[in-house]
This record gives C-alpha cells, structure tokens and sequence, in this order.
C-alpha cells in the first residue's frame, strides 16, 4: 500500500465526532481509478443512532461514483490494529470483494493486512435478492 491510503485515513480520524465513546476511529479505501474515499465515526446522543468510520466511508464512495475497491485502511487512536465491526464487515462486503485487502494501522503505519473474506467467513450474500 502506499502510504497516501494511511495518511487518508488518519486524517479523517482526526475529523471523528466520538464525544461519548472518545474512541475514534478512521477509515479510506482506494478505488481502481485511484480515487481515495474516506470517513469518520459520527456518535449520536441517543447511542444506536451513530455509525462508524467504514460506514461513513462507504457513503463518500458511492456519493462520489463508487468503483472497484483495491484495498481499504481502518485506524483507531486507541487501538492498535482495530478491526472493523461484525456490520460494517458486510458493508464493506457489499461493495469490495473477499481478496480486497484491509490494512489494519496503528498510529504509524499498517500493522497487519488481512483479505476482507477472511474477516468475514460465510457472510450473507444478497445475489438472489437482485
Ligand atoms: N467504530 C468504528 O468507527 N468502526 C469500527 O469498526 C468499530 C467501532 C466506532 C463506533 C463508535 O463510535 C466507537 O467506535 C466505539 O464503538
């Protein structure tokens, strides 16, 4: 990966609005064409209501004409090597196929690259409903 990925993510995570968990989180993902997408976590007073970096993301990505995915970044303040979560692994699904490769960062760089199917094994696939 180069560099610009993590970078894009780390600065969105320092636009996240996480005034009640104090976690935030940042994520980008590149397209085939080279456009890189990229979101925050927006907390909400009435918790269920806010949404994560990867979703926030998403909504940038298809807003901004969606694409091939080739690979996405996901970063946390205070945690090495955050995970997405179980929803947004099916979001992400929805949208990047299973060899796309996530980076898992810390506040340097990528830790660890994982291929999207392997965080999400036997995840729902909505083919039929189209
Ligand atoms: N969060 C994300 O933004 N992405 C994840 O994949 C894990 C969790 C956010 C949601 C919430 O704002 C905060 O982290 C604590 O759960």
């Amino acid at each position: 990966m180069s560099h610009d990925l993590f970078e894009a993510a780390k600065a969105a995570m320092a636009k996240a609005y996480a005034p009640y968990s104090k976690f935030p989180v940042g994520a980008a993902l590149r397209t085939a064409d080279g456009k890189i997408y990229a979101g925050a976590n927006i907390e909400v007073a009435s918790y269920p209501e806010g949404w994560c970096a990867e979703t926030t993301t998403l909504g940038h990505y298809v807003m901004g004409g969606g694409g091939k995915i080739t690979e996405i970044a996901v970063i946390a303040e205070r945690m090495a090597k955050v995970t997405p979560c179980g929803g947004c692994r099916q979001r992400l699904a929805e949208f990047a196929g299973p060899d796309t490769k996530l980076y898992l960062c810390d506040q340097t760089g990528v830790v660890e690259t994982v291929r999207l199917g392997d965080m999400l094994p036997y995840g729902f696939r909505g083919d039929i409903l189209k």
